[in-house]
């Protein structure tokens, strides 16, 4: 049986990191078969994509090369990493997949759903997630929780108003698709990990 695919995404700030930490140390003590990876990334030639996309001496990068080059990462990490291990039937845990594109080059930078699920048909056509988890936090609050914006990759110089743009970005399409769920995460750590955990469980995932 093909395995579960579920995909993280959230604001920056938002604690993703953290949390598929936790998740993945719950997992592990339960000793569920899954992975973990991540987007842009994830395997060794998206990783070099992953390098180019972010770095920030590329000022000149124009909004589709950046569309363009999350989806060529996207495509080869489905095919090298996230494909086998679903066909295997292991559970596939994901920390951004399409609706970071579709959020962040669709909407913030006004490329548009169109557009960006034309470049990435292959993976919403035969590879959707199961289930989204969004971390919910609004883009003002995590500011002010990691002190204004980072400066160590191109995505993350972007000022508070392209973040509040990618957080409404995020609001459409939870109201397009079901299977993106919100958690809100601005509480403890520990109390968002549980919340996760629940739903994880409400959805028969674990
Ligand atoms: P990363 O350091 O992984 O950020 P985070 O910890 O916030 O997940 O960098 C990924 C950056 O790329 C992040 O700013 C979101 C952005 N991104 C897009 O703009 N489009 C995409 O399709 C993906 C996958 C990520």
């Amino acid at each position: 049986m093909r395995g579960k695919f579920i995909t993280f995404e959230g604001c920056e700030g938002s604690g993703k990191s953290t949390q598929l930490k936790l998740l993945a140390d719950y997992l592990n003590g339960l000793g569920v078969d899954f992975i973990m990876t991540r987007e842009p990334g994830g395997s060794e030639i998206s990783e070099e994509i992953r390098k180019i996309i972010l770095n920030k001496n590329y000022d000149k990068m124009c909004d589709e090369c950046e569309a363009l080059l999350y989806a060529a990462a996207r495509i080869q990490h489905l095919r090298e990493k996230i494909a086998p291990a679903l066909a295997r039937g292991t559970l596939v845990i994901c920390d951004r997949y399409v609706d970071s594109s579709l959020a962040y080059q669709g909407y913030a930078r006004g490329l548009g759903a169109g557009y960006v699920e034309a470049i990435n048909s292959f993976a919403l056509k035969e590879f959707r997630p199961d289930l989204t988890v969004f971390l919910d936090i609004s883009p003002a609050a995590a500011f002010e929780r990691k002190h204004g914006a980072d400066t160590d990759d191109r995505m993350e110089m972007q000022g508070l108003d392209f973040h509040e743009e990618v957080y409404k970005g995020y609001a459409q399409l939870m109201g397009r698709y079901a299977r993106i769920c919100a958690v809100d995460c601005s509480g403890s750590k520990f109390e968002t990990a549980e919340k996760i955990k629940n739903l994880l469980k409400e959805k028969g995932i674990i």
